[in-house]
């Protein structure tokens, strides 16, 4: 019996919602297995902001630190679109990632049996793609200096930069990641004109040199974009900077069924973080409809991540495939004849599947 020492960021839009299904499902399964939950709530994002004229406050920051894990729900709001960039929602994302120091953002893409039919690719394409896309988080254009923007002049900055030691250990999180999957890293970079990607390049090749057992290629960004999209399968581990692995995060989403449907970690800090690939979908928010399963694979990796229950993990993993199973979908991942369900309903029948199981492993009365 462990100690489950959570602080949660639900942040803005369908953030808050997806967090609280996320929290039930949590509870289920340490009931389920025997733990305790110990969960602080604060605030993040734009409505941080409102409340205490921040997006990250020190007190959420601080409260951070002294955490098992970290698990975030999102950030934004279009009526943040005006602020100045520190006041941003976004900013405090960046912030905590850097505050933490949590460089490797792992994004694991895996069509489920079940949501085949909800690709956005033909199913026989989608069906058994299994891959992690191994971000770098904490380097390049999102934190790059300068950065500016003069208005007066009409001109804008930012700056693409990363060190030997920043890509040396990215990469090293992706060959051992590799190691445990089925050691094939593809590394993706711009090396045909940037001099960040030739870098990058050098420096993931001599790393490699570590790993023998593991086959390393390179690609550039561009056919990788449409790799993903032709031949799913071919990835096992995708290691990649920052922004790239933003943009091609999205797409293996969409090869999934949604954004709505993938989790993240973000470790290699003093806490992890855990959230949810998507983003605060205003166009959704507040209408009970958000998909939570971005959020309950995160809190499956944050099990397996920040606190070793690799067989807690499991379980979420299974709770989520046997609610598809029974053919419930939230609108995002419904299609054709299914009759969509929504946060609550979706989250009742994970929460239901865990219980059940725990009767299962107890064996009859
Ligand atoms: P988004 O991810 O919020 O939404 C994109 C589309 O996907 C929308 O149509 C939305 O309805 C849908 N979608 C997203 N999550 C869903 C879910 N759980 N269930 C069902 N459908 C879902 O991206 P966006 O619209 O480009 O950005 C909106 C705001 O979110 C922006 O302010 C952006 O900065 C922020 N954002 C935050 C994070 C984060 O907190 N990690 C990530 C991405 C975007
Ligand atoms: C994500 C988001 C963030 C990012 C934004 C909101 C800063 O898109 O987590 O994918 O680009 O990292
Ligand atoms: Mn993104």
């Amino acid at each position: 019996m462990g100690l489950l020492n959570v602080v949660a960021l639900g942040g803005d839009g369908v953030g808050p919602e997806v967090t609280a299904a996320m929290l039930r499902v949590l509870e289920a399964v340490a009931a389920r297995f025997g733990h305790e939950v110990e969960v602080v709530e604060r605030d993040v994002g734009y409505s941080a902001w409102e409340r205490h004229g921040t997006p990250l406050p020190q007190a959420t920051l601080d409260e951070c630190r002294r955490a098992g894990a970290v698990f975030l729900g999102a950030v934004g709001d279009p009526r943040a679109d005006g602020l100045p960039p520190a006041a941003r929602p976004e900013a405090a994302l960046l912030g905590l990632r850097a505050a933490l120091g949590c460089f490797a953002n792992l994004r694991p893409a895996k069509v489920d049996v079940a949501l085949e039919g909800a690709s956005a690719l033909r199913p026989e394409i989608a069906a058994g793609t299994d891959l992690v896309i191994v971000r770098e988080l904490t380097g390049g254009l999102y934190y790059g200096r300068p950065r500016v923007w003069d208005e007066a002049e009409g001109r804008a900055t930012n700056t693409l930069a990363y060190t030997d030691a920043e890509v040396e250990r990215i990469a090293r999180v992706a060959f051992e990641l590799a190691r445990t999957r089925r050691s094939h890293v593809t590394s993706v970079d711009k090396a045909n004109v940037l001099e960040v990607s030739r870098l990058w390049r050098s420096v993931v090749s001599r790393i490699a040199g570590e790993y023998p057992d593991v086959h390393l290629e390179h690609m550039l960004v561009d056919r990788a974009a449409m790799e993903l999209i032709l031949r799913p399968r071919r990835f096992d581990v995708l290691l990649t900077e920052n922004m790239f692995g933003d943009i091609l995060s999205d797409e293996a989403a969409a090869i999934c069924g949604s954004l709505g449907v993938l989790g993240s970690a973000s470790v290699g800090g003093q806490v992890g973080i855990f959230e949810p690939v998507h983003g605060s979908a205003p166009d959704i928010a507040g209408r009970g409809i958000a998909n939570p399963v971005g959020a309950f694979r995160s809190a499956a990796l944050m099990l397996a991540h920040a606190f070793g229950l690799h067989e807690e993990a499991r379980a979420v993993e299974h709770a989520v495939t046997g609610a598809f199973l029974r053919g419930l979908r939230t609108p995002d991942v419904a299609r054709g004849t299914d009759a969509p369900v929504g946060t609550e309903a979706f989250t009742d029948a994970v929460v239901e599947a865990l219980e059940n199981s725990r009767e299962e492993a107890r064996g009859p009365a």
